[in-house]
C-alpha cells in the first residue's frame, strides 16, 4: 500500500539524538484532495453561472438603450425631430449618453425650425416685390395702364428690384458673417470723425424728411476706437437709417460718443416713436419688423439690426437699444478703445 513518509530530526545539545517519521496512507490524502477539489468545481460552476447571468443582465441593459439610440438616429437623419430616446433610470454613462442625445435632438430640431422660418420668410420677401413688379409690367404689356402712366410704374418697378438686390445683399451679407468668411481690418478710429462722415451721408434722407440730424461734439475727447473703419460705418448708417426712416417729420436725429473705461460709446438717439418694451428683444432678429403694416410702406426687410449686431459682436464690441414709446429711441454700440494698450 503507498504511503507518505515525513521525516523530522530530533536534536539536543546540538547532538541529533533520534528523529520522528511520520507514514500516512496516500489514498487518505486523496480523498481530502478530491473534497477539495469537488469545492472547487462547484464554487467555479457557480460563478459562471454568476457571471453569465450578470453579463447577460449588464448586455441587455447597455445594449437596448444603444440599440434605441441608433433607431432614432437613423429617424433623426431621415428629418423625424421630435424623436427622443427614453432615458434609463440612474446617473451612469449610458444615462447620460441618452440624455445628450435628447438634448442634441432638441437643439437640431430648433435649427431645423429656424430653417424652415428662414426659408419662409426669404421666399415672403421675394415674393411680394416680384409679384407688384409682375403686376406693373403685365398692365404696361397688355395696356390697362395707360401709355401717360407708364413711366410711373416702370418707376415703381425699377425700386422693387433696387429692394430685390438689397435684400440678396444683405442675405449674403450676414451668411458670409456667419460663415466667418468676413476678414476685419482694425485700425484706430475717431469716433467723432465716423460719426460727422455718416451724417453727411445720410443728411440728403434726412432734410428730405425735415429732421434735424446733428452730432453733438464729445466734450472730453474720447479717444479712438478700435475698429474695422468701414465696418463700423456700415453699422452706424443702418442705425441712422433706422432713425431717420422710423422718426416722423419735424423730429431729430443725435450722434454722440463718450469714453466708458476701457471703451467708446457710440449713441444713435431718435426722437420717433419708440420701440414697445415686448419687442425690444426681438428687433435683433432676422426679418423682424415691428408693426409690419406700418413697415411694409417703409421699405425695410427686417435685416439692419440682425447685420449690425453680427458686426459689432466680431469686432469685440457690444450693441444695445433703450426706448420709450412715445419719446425716442437710442442705440448704443460699445467698442474697445483704441491706442496704444496702456
Ligand atoms: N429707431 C427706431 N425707432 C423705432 N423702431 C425701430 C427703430 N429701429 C428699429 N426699429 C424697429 O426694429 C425693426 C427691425 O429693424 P431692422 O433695421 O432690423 O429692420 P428694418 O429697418 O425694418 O429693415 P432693413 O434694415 O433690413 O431695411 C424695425 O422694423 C422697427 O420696427
Ligand atoms: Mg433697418
Amino acid at each position: 500500500m503507498p504511503v507518505i513518509s515525513v521525516g523530522l530530526p530530533l536534536r539536543s545539545d546540538g547532538q541529533r539524538s533520534g528523529a520522528v517519521f511520520l507514514h500516512a496512507p496516500v489514498f487518505g490524502v486523496r480523498f481530502a484532495l478530491g473534497q477539495i477539489y469537488r469545492l472547487i468545481g462547484v464554487a467555479a460552476l457557480a460563478a459562471a453561472v454568476l457571471a453569465l447571468g450578470l453579463s447577460l443582465w449588464l448586455s441587455r441593459r447597455l445594449s437596448r438603450p444603444l440599440h434605441e439610440m441608433s433607431e432614432a438616429a437613423r429617424e433623426l437623419a431621415r428629418g423625424r425631430f421630435d424623436r427622443r430616446v427614453s432615458p434609463p433610470a440612474g446617473d451612469d454613462e449610458i444615462a447620460r449618453l441618452a440624455a445628450s442625445f435628447n438634448h442634441m435632438a432638441a437643439r437640431l430640431g430648433n435649427l431645423e425650425r429656424l430653417r424652415r422660418e428662414f426659408i419662409a420668410n426669404v421666399s415672403h420677401e421675394l415674393r411680394s416685390p416680384l409679384t407688384s413688379m409682375r403686376g406693373f409690367l403685365q398692365g404696361i404689356l397688355d395696356g390697362t395702364i395707360p401709355a401717360g402712366d407708364r413711366e410711373r410704374y416702370l418707376r415703381l418697378a425699377f425700386d422693387e428690384t433696387r429692394r430685390l438686390s438689397r435684400l440678396v445683399n444683405d442675405l449674403l451679407d450676414l451668411a458670409a458673417l456667419e460663415a466667418g468668411d468676413v476678414r476685419f481690418t482694425f485700425a484706430d478710429v475717431d469716433p467723432a470723425e465716423a460719426l460727422r462722415r455718416v451724417a453727411t451721408k445720410m443728411e440728403p434722407q434726412a432734410s428730405a424728411k425735415g429732421l434735424s440730424l446733428t452730432v453733438d461734439p464729445p466734450p472730453p475727447a474720447t479717444g479712438p476706437v478700435r475698429a474695422d473703419p468701414d465696418r463700423l460705418e456700415q453699422v452706424l448708417i443702418n442705425l441712422v437709417d433706422n432713425a431717420v426712416r422710423f422718426t416722423p417729420e419735424g423730429g431729430a436725429v443725435t450722434l454722440s460718443a463718450r469714453r466708458q473705461d476701457g471703451a467708446v460709446e457710440i449713441t444713435v438717439r431718435d426722437t420717433g416713436p419708440g420701440i414697445p418694451p415686448e419687442d425690444l428683444d426681438r428687433i435683433w432678429e432676422r426679418f423682424y419688423k415691428g408693426d409690419r403694416a406700418r413697415t411694409r410702406s417703409k421699405g425695410g426687410t427686417g435685416l439692419g439690426l440682425a447685420i449690425a449686431r453680427e458686426l459689432v459682436e466680431r469686432q469685440g464690441g457690444t450693441i444695445r437699444a433703450e426706448s420709450q414709446v412715445g419719446a425716442g429711441t437710442a442705440f448704443f454700440v460699445t467698442l474697445p478703445a483704441g491706442g496704444a494698450p496702456a
